[in-house]
C-alpha cells in the first residue's frame, strides 16, 4: 500500500486549523501529527507532498449534481466521466447525482440505469438521490428498498407541471413513507401551477427572451412553495432538505421552521451567491446561459444568502450543476424561453467561488470546509468515513494554494460544455494536488486520476436526526 506524507501545510477542518503534517496509508488517513520535525515518518513514505503555504482540506463533497441528465429532450452535456473528471480539478472529491424516475417506470429500474451510466466511469466517489416524478403504491413501497440500496434521499418537485410536479397529496405520500424509513425528501420549492400561468401570458405576449425566465419565477413564489413544503413535511413529521434556494422569501421560511425546532434543512449554489437577473438579462441570447431553475434573483438576496450561510440557516453549498451547451442546447429556447433547457454548469467551481468567500470576509476557513464537505457529509450519511481529516476517514484530500490567481473562463474548465457561467471572473485560490481515497487525481496541473476509480457509496441517513 502507497503510504503518501503531507507535510508542512495548514489543516483545515470545520472546526478550526491547525500546522499539522498527514499521514495516508492505502485509502485511509493513518494519522494527524502535530507539527514536529519527524524524519522517521517521511522517510518510510513512499511519497511526500511538500503543503508548504498552502490548505489541507477534506475533500469537497458536492451534493447535487445532473449528470448526463435528460431534460427537456435532451441531456445535460457532462457524463459521469467528464463531470467526475472536472470535480476533481476543483477539489471535489465526492458527488451524489439524482437519478430521474421517469413516469411509468419503476425506481429499482431507474437506480439500475443510473449505475449503468456511473459505474466504472467516475474518477471520483459518488451516491445517488432518487428523483421521484409518479408516486403510486409501487413506487412509495420500492422507497424502502432505495434505502437499502443505499440511497435515502428522494427529491420531489413542486415545479414542472406534466413533468416531474407532484401535487401536495403525493407528496404527503411520499413524505410519510420517507418518515417510516428515516429517509429525507429533498424539495425543489417552486409554485409550479402558478408559474405555468404567468409564462403562458409572457410567450402570448411576445415577452420571449431568457429574462422572462426569471420574471416568470417570481420569488415569492418560491417562498410560499417552501412554506408549503415546510407544512407538509411537519404534518408527515419527515426531514425536509430545501435544494437550490435561492430567494430571500424561501430563506425567511426555512429559518422560522428551524427556529421551531423543525428538522429543516437547505442548500444553496454559488450561481445565487454571485450571479443575478442581470446576467439572464443580456443581449443577444446571451442570457440563456444562466436560464435555471430556481432563476438568478435581483442582487439584493445575496447579501440574506451570505448571511444565511453564516448562521447556519443554508448549512450546504452544492452546485446543481446541469450544463447544456449555448450552441446546441440552449438555442432549442431561441424564441420561446419556456423551451431552453433549465441548468447551469458549475461542478468545477464550487470550491473556488466559496473560498472568495472566505477571502471577501463572508465566511471563516473553518465554515468553508464545513457548508462545502464536512455539513453534505453529515447531511447524506457519508461521515466520518468523508468530510473530515481525521485518523480512520477516507483519504480525500486537496492541497490548495491559497494565494495563487486564476481567471475562470470555457478555454482553462474542464466541463464538457461550452461556455464558463463566470467567464472572466478572476479569483483567489486554485487546487493543487486531489487525493481520492489516497490516490492522486489531480496533481500540479494534470489530470492522473482513472475513470472507475470512482466508487458508489451506500450512505447512511442523515445523521442531523435524533
Ligand atoms: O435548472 C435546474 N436547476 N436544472 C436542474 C434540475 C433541477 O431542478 O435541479
Ligand atoms: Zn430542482
Ligand atoms: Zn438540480
Amino acid at each position: 500500500m502507497t503510504r503518501t506524507f503531507i507535510t508542512n501545510g495548514v489543516v483545515v477542518t470545520s472546526s478550526g486549523t491547525l500546522d499539522a503534517d498527514v499521514l495516508v496509508d492505502g485509502e485511509k488517513i493513518a494519522a494527524v501529527l502535530a507539527r514536529e520535525p519527524d524524519t522517521t515518518t517521511s522517510t518510510t513514505a513512499d511519497r511526500v507532498i511538500d503543503a508548504t503555504g498552502k490548505y489541507v482540506l477534506p475533500g469537497g463533497i458536492d451534493v447535487h449534481t445532473h449528470m448526463e441528465m435528460p431534460f427537456g429532450g435532451t441531456f445535460s452535456a457532462d457524463t459521469f466521466e467528464t463531470g467526475t473528471k472536472a470535480a476533481a480539478w476543483g477539489g471535489t472529491t465526492t458527488i451524489v447525482d439524482f437519478a430521474v424516475q421517469a413516469k411509468g417506470t419503476s425506481l429499482l429500474s431507474t437506480l439500475d440505469k443510473w449505475h449503468a451510466k456511473a459505474d466504472g466511469n467516475c474518477s471520483v466517489d459518488y451516491g445517488f438521490h432518487m428523483i421521484v416524478s409518479d408516486v403510486n403504491d409501487q413506487t412509495l413501497k420500492e422507497m424502502d428498498a432505495c434505502v437499502d440500496a443505499g440511497v435515502n434521499s428522494f427529491k420531489m418537485f413542486m415545479a414542472y407541471p406534466g413533468v416531474f410536479y407532484a401535487t401536495d397529496g403525493e407528496i404527503l405520500l411520499a413524505m410519510q413513507q420517507a418518515t417510516a424509513s428515516g429517509a429525507t425528501v429533498m424539495m425543489h420549492a417552486e409554485n409550479g401551477i402558478a408559474i405555468d400561468q404567468l409564462v403562458a401570458q409572457a410567450i402570448a405576449a411576445g415577452r420571449t427572451d431568457p429574462v422572462h425566465h426569471g420574471l416568470t419565477r417570481p420569488p415569492e413564489l418560491e417562498g410560499e412553495a417552501t412554506s408549503r413544503a415546510i407544512t407538509l413535511a411537519k404534518v408527515a413529521n419527515c426531514p425536509l432538505y430545501i435544494v437550490h434556494l435561492s430567494a430571500s422569501h424561501a430563506l425567511a421560511a426555512v429559518a422560522a421552521a428551524r427556529d421551531a425546532g423543525q428538522n429543516v434543512f437547505a442548500e444553496t449554489c454559488p450561481q445565487y451567491l454571485y450571479l443575478s437577473i442581470d446576467d439572464l438579462a443580456r443581449p443577444d441570447f446571451e442570457g440563456s446561459k444562466f436560464v435555471c431553475s430556481p432563476p438568478l434573483r435581483p442582487a439584493g438576496h445575496q447579501a440574506s444568502l451570505w448571511a444565511g450561510l453564516r448562521t447556519n440557516d443554508l448549512s450546504v453549498v452544492s452546485t446543481d450543476h446541469c450544463p447544456f451547451c449555448f450552441k446546441d442546447q440552449k438555442e432549442l429556447g431561441r424564441g420561446d424561453f419556456s423551451k431552453i433547457p433549465n441548468g447551469m454548469p458549475g461542478v468545477e467551481h464550487r470550491m473556488d467561488l466559496l473560498h472568495q468567500g472566505v477571502v471577501a470576509g463572508q465566511l471563516t476557513l473553518p465554515r468553508w470546509v464545513e457548508v462545502a464537505s464536512t455539513t453534505p457529509a453529515r447531511m447524506f450519511g457519508l461521515y466520518p468515513r468523508k468530510g473530515v481529516i481525521a485518523a480512520g476517514a477516507d483519504a480525500d484530500i486537496v492541497i490548495y494554494d491559497p494565494a495563487a490567481r486564476q481567471t475562470l473562463s470555457v478555454a482553462t474548465h474542464h466541463m464538457n460544455v461550452d461556455y464558463s457561467a463566470y467567464e472572466g471572473m478572476e479569483i483567489t485560490g486554485k487546487v493543487v494536488t486531489t487525493l481520492v481515497r489516497g490516490r492522486p487525481v489531480i496533481d500540479d496541473g494534470s489530470y492522473v486520476g482513472a475513470p472507475g476509480h470512482g466508487s458508489f457509496l451506500h450512505r447512511g441517513l442523515n445523521q442531523y436526526l435524533v
